[in-house]
Formats: C-alpha cells, sequence, structure tokens
C-alpha cells in the first residue's frame, strides 16, 4: 500500500502554495504522487462541491451539508484513493475528514460520535499515514484569505465559526499524535516549508537525503 497523506489548515494558512510543495518534495524522494481534493477528486465529488460550496437562497441543512461531505468521500474512495493506494502510489489529498470534524464539528457544532460513524462506515479501518494541519491564528488567516476572490458559502461564516474550526483542529492533533502533527503557518513561508520537511523526516514519509 502507498502512503497517504492530507493537509488541512483554516482559510488562509497558504495550503496551495504548501500543497505544491510537499508533492516537490515527495517526487524528489521517490513518491509517485497522485494530488486530489475534499470535497471533490471525482466527477461526482466535483459536483458535490460546487453544490456544497455554492450560495442558494435556502441554504443548507447542516445533516445534508454533512452527508454531502461523506458522499463525496465514499466515491472518492472508490475510484481514486484506493486504487492509488493499493497500487503503491502516494495520495496527496488537500484535506480529508479532519475537515469534516473540524468543519461540521466544530464549526457547526454537530454530534461527533455520528461523524465518527459515518468515518468508520465509509473509511473502514482507513486513516491517512500523516495529516499535516497548517496552523494560524484566524485573524492571520482571513487577512490573507481576503484578499483574494469572493468567499464561498462556508468561507462566508464568522471569526467564532473559525475559532471552533482551529480549536478542533488543534485538539486532533493532541488526541492523535501519531498521525497528526500541527505546524506553525503564521510565521513565513520559507519556516513553514522547513516544519513541513522536518515532519515528514520524523514521520518517516521520506527519508533524510545521503549526503
Ligand atoms: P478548500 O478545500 O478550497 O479550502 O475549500 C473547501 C471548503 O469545504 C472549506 O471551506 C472547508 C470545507 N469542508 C468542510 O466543511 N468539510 C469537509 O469535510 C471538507 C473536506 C471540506
Amino acid at each position: 500500500m502507498g502512503k497517504f497523506i492530507t493537509l488541512e489548515g483554516i482559510e488562509g494558512v497558504g495550503k496551495t502554495s504548501n500543497l505544491h510543495f510537499i508533492k516537490e518534495l515527495l517526487e524528489v524522494s521517490g513518491h509517485d504522487c497522485v494530488v486530489t481534493r475534499e470535497p471533490g477528486g471525482t466527477n461526482l465529488g466535483e459536483s458535490l462541491r460546487e453544490i456544497l460550496l455554492s450560495h442558494t437562497e435556502d441554504g443548507m441543512s447542516e445533516d445534508a451539508e454533512l452527508l454531502m461531505m461523506f458522499a463525496a468521500r465514499a466515491e472518492h474512495l472508490a475510484k481514486v484513493i484506493l486504487p492509488a493506494l493499493e497500487n503503491n502510489q502516494t495520495v496527496l489529498c488537500d484535506r480529508f475528514t479532519e475537515a469534516t470534524y473540524a468543519y461540521q464539528g466544530g464549526g457547526r457544532q454537530l454530534d461527533v460520535d455520528s461523524i465518527s460513524d459515518l468515518e468508520d462506515w465509509v473509511q473502514g479501518d482507513l486513516r491517512p499515514d500523516l495529516t499535516i494541519i497548517l496552523d494560524a491564528p484566524v485573524e492571520i488567516g482571513r487577512a490573507r484569505a481576503g484578499k483574494r476572490s469572493e468567499p464561498d458559502r462556508i468561507e462566508k461564516e464568522q471569526d467564532d465559526f473559525f475559532q471552533r474550526v482551529r480549536d478542533t483542529y488543534i485538539s486532533l492533533a493532541e488526541q492523535h499524535p501519531h498521525r497528526i502533527c500541527l505546524i506553525d503557518a503564521s510565521v513565513d513561508l520559507e519556516s513553514v516549508q522547513k516544519q513541513i520537511l522536518s515532519k515528514l523526516l520524523e514521520y518517516n514519509i521520506i527519508d533524510a537525503p545521503v549526503c
């Protein structure tokens, strides 16, 4: 089986540029990478993403949001993630189930046991080998994200929502230190990338370069 690596964080913490950086590090170390994202990564998943993130007049019930995240995930696992892992490829995924704990569990305050039941149902025993959470205070993330495009339906939430999302990410890293790590993303990009490199080495995802 290949390695399964996921990247997480609130808006504006530098997920996109660091995803490219991680992909390059993995490829230089000999990994055959499949880069994908959630919600999305398949035709059905991308259609669900469109529904989940676009603004509608009558909004969306919180349970419908949660179930659609897992519907997209079930398709993604069946069509992309599991076949790649079975083919010994490394899957690098922009968000996964930790985002559901953080956004639906923390942000929306939905029942964590229900999320855990859905996780077991959809994933069985599969958990990422490493989840990297880019962490920064909400005001820093929001200030950086605000300079970009029009916020989507979830990005439109208020600061207290994102504070709960961030707090949940921090507590996930505390609960599962063997597979989830926190990176201080409030510092400059070069310092963030140094931390990422050392985590990939520490969690035995890549080997130290032989000089
Ligand atoms: P992004 O991947 O482009 O940052 O945007 C995806 C949005 O979807 C982001 O606001 C987080 C949200 N999301 C959830 O709320 N729950 C989930 O399970 C996932 C994967 C994403």
